[in-house]
This record gives C-alpha cells, sequence and structure tokens, in this order.
C-alpha cells in the first residue's frame, strides 16, 4: 500500500499484514493486524514515529522513497513490530537520530545493537519542535512494556498512541468506518495485552485525556478520527466496574462435566445471570480473554486426567491468573472416577485473581439429582453476590 495523507504533512506508512493468524507465538489474530508508522514534516525537520515489523523492509523501503531527508526516528514502544527496522531507516539516513526515552533506548540497544551515539534521549512532557510542529511526549508506561510511551501532535491534536488503544485489524480503512467492528477488535487487543495493567492504565488515561485530543493514531488498526468512543471504552474497561456475567471455561471428556456445566447454565439463565460458556477443545483463546474484560464470576469445569484438572484447564486457568481481569468470584465444577485434586490443583494456579470462592461441586462419574441440587445452589449463590455487590451493574 502507498503512503496516505491523515492531516496536512502527516501521513501514515506501514503494511496491513492480513494473513497473521499469530502474535508472539501465543495470541490468535483471526482479522490479521497492521504495523503503522506515521511521518511529520515540520516546516525544518521531519520526523518518522515507529517503523514496522522487520519482515516487512521491502514494503517500507518503497515507502521511503520520496523521503530524501530524515532527521529523527521517534521510537514510541522496543516491541520489534514497530522498532524492527529501526536499523535499515538508520542506516538509509545516517544523519538521524532516535529520539526515544531512557529505558527504550536501553532496550534498543539490547535488541536491535543500536549504537549509543544514535540516540536523543527525552524526558516526559519534553517537546521535539519540527518547525509549526511540535511533537510533546507522554510517558505511558505499562501499554504494554515499560517504555511506551505517546506523542501529541500539539497542532494538529493528533496522539500518537503506539499500541495503547490498537486493535488487531487488517483492513484497507485508513480512520474507522464501522465503530461495532474496531470496537471488538480493540477489546480483544486490550484484554490480551493490555488488561493485567489495568490500574497503571487508568493512570495513563488521566494523562492523555487532559490532552485535546482530535485523533487517535495507534500502531495497530485503524486511525480513530472520533477517539472518544475508544476513549470511552478504555475507561469502561479499566473501571473497577463488573457486569452480572459469568466465563465458564471448561472441558469434557466423557459427558459427565458436560451435563452438569449444562445443568449449571440452566440454573443461572433462570437466575438472570449472563453466561459466556466455552468449551476449551474449540474455542479461541482470544474470545475467552474478551470476556474477562467485565465479567464477575469465573466459575472453571474440568474432568479429571491423572489426578489434576485436564491439561487445557491448566492452561486457561494460568492465561486468567496472568491476565488479572477484575472477576470478584470463582468456582470450580467437575467431576473424575476414582480420586481427584483438581480443585486444589486449579486454586494453586490462580493467586492472581482476587477473588471469593463460592463454593465447589466436584462429582465422580455422572451427576445425580444431589448434584443438579448442588448446582442450584452454585447458581443461586452467584447470582446472590452480584446483586449485593456494589461493582456489578445489573
Ligand atoms: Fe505492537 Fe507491543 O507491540
Amino acid at each position: 500500500m502507498k503512503t496516505r495523507k491523515i492531516k496536512s504533512d502527516v501521513s501514515w506508512l506501514g503494511v496491513v499484514d492480513w494473513n497473521r493468524r499469530l502474535f508472539d507465538a501465543l495470541i490468535p489474530l483471526p482479522d490479521g493486524t497492521s504495523y503503522n508508522a506515521y511521518l511529520v514534516r515540520g516546516i525544518d525537520k521531519a520526523a518518522l514515529l515507529d517503523t514496522v515489523d522487520p519482515a516487512f523492509w521491502d514494503v517500507f523501503k518503497k515507502q521511503l522513497e520520496d523521503v530524501e531527508t530524515l532527521d529523527y526516528v521517534v521510537s514510541l514502544h522496543a516491541e520489534q513490530d514497530h522498532s524492527g527496522c529501526i536499523p535499515q531507516v538508520l542506516a538509509k539516513y545516517p544523519a538521524a537520530k532516535v529520539v526515544t526515552n531512557a529505558k527504550a533506548k536501553g532496550m534498543l540497544m539490547d535488541l536491535l545493537a543500536l549504537p549509543e551515539d544514535r540516540f536523543i534521549t527525552i524526558q516526559d512532557g519534553d517537546t521535539l519542535d519540527l518547525g509549526g510542529k511540535t511533537l510533546e511526549f507522554i510517558f505511558t508506561p505499562w501499554v504494554h512494556w515499560p517504555e511506551t510511551m505517546c506523542a501529541y501532535l500539539q497542532e494538529d491534536g493528533i496522539l500518537f498512541s503506539c499500541d495503547f488503544f490498537g486493535s488487531h485489524l487488517a483492513t484497507t480503512d485508513l480512520c474507522v468506518t464501522d465503530q461495532a467492528v474496531v470496537y471488538e477488535a480493540a477489546k480483544r487487543y486490550y484484554a490480551e495485552i493490555m488488561m493485567p495493567f489495568r490500574s497503571i492504565i487508568r493512570k495513563n488515561m488521566t494523562k492523555v485525556e487532559a490532552l485535546d485530543i482530535k485523533m487517535i493514531a495507534p500502531s495497530h488498526g485503524p486511525v480513530y478520527d472520533q477517539p472518544a468512543f475508544i476513549l470511552a471504552a478504555y475507561k469502561d474497561w479499566v473501571s473497577d466496574a463488573v457486569k452480572n456475567e459469568v466465563v465458564l471455561p471448561y472441558i469434557s471428556m466423557h459427558g459427565s462435566t458436560q451435563q452438569m456445566v449444562d445443568g449449571l447454565v440452566n440454573s443461572l439463565v433462570e437466575h438472570g445471570v449472563k453466561v459466556h460458556l466455552f468449551d476449551l477443545s474449540v474455542t479461541d483463546i482470544g474470545k475467552l480473554a474478551i470476556a474477562l474484560v467485565d465479567a464477575a464470576t469465573i466459575v472453571i469445569g474440568t474432568p479429571t486426567v491423572h489426578v489434576g484438572p485436564h491439561p487445557s484447564v491448566f492452561y486457561a486457568s494460568h492465561l486468567a491468573n496472568a491476565l488479572r481481569p477484575k472477576l470478584r468470584y470463582a468456582s470450580i465444577i467437575g467431576s473424575y472416577g476414582w480420586s481427584s485434586k483438581a480443585i486444589e490443583q486449579i486454586t494453586g494456579l490462580i493467586p492472581n485473581l482476587k477473588v471469593e470462592v463460592l463454593g465447589t461441586v466436584m462429582q465422580k462419574g455422572l451427576p445425580t439429582v444431589e448434584t443438579y441440587t448442588e448446582l442450584d445452589a452454585l447458581a443461586a449463590a452467584i447470582a446472590k453476590a452480584h446483586r449485593e455487590d456494589d461493582h456489578v451493574a445489573t
């Protein structure tokens, strides 16, 4: 794709990666992604903000053909999908300097072997005057690495946010055309990447909301020319409020756990609780992560394999623990043939979840009438806890 103008003397450069389906060899990308860079030309100087994944240097190089001189490469984030072409850019423009913060400088030297004399180190709030275009640097750590920052183009009100507010979405749209589609992609991105840093992001939100933002230009997904909707979405996601919802990831091997899950879902629905059900043998873990953004409760369902939980449940539990969602309640249900330590093992996997456990139901073999009575009682306890909790929106 050719470069695209987003404002006078501000251009999008980058790559739409239509076919990428996995990020960090971990995160599913059902809708591909993009790596966005931006070129800001002042009267005196020109600055490139970030680069693209190094696999796409050939594409990026062509987009830079018309850029005769470059004074600065601003690095907002050291991860290689944005920094990976900085060595080639520095080779193409021998006078250009990398402008970044001290933490990012160290990381770029470690990750890309950049020489120290190519850096200009800036502090939080510093500005870079390009001549009629002024970049102000806003430190926004932990979105999602410790060195991450934003740059605010004062004259145009554009916030270059790198991963912050980004979405893994391959599209030819330069700006958002369908807010519902981008909302879903941005929520997936937040859930998988940002959610563990919710409290710090809340502080970062206060910083960026003090700016007069007319446009947010992230490094993944389309540009927000009406940024209010993504700012409101982030405020909701990082708040302490949860919804009257249960996330229920589970596996069933021979049907016993499946029957228990079905019984619990029926009871929860009768009690007015919404359920997000995920059979871990088929689900995309990104969908599970999205549901964890808002839910008040997680119920983990597992059969017993070699005394412990099924390995897929083990993985999902570890993931939920790592993502640190704002869950308030938890429960474990499942089945076993002769003995089980699944409850103890799952409990040991989720220390980061600051939840109240509302009971567990483990059944030897098929569920009985008594099992369903226990599941009804569990559903009633969940519904009651949601009703009585001020953090749960009902
Ligand atoms: Fe898009 Fe954290 O890199």
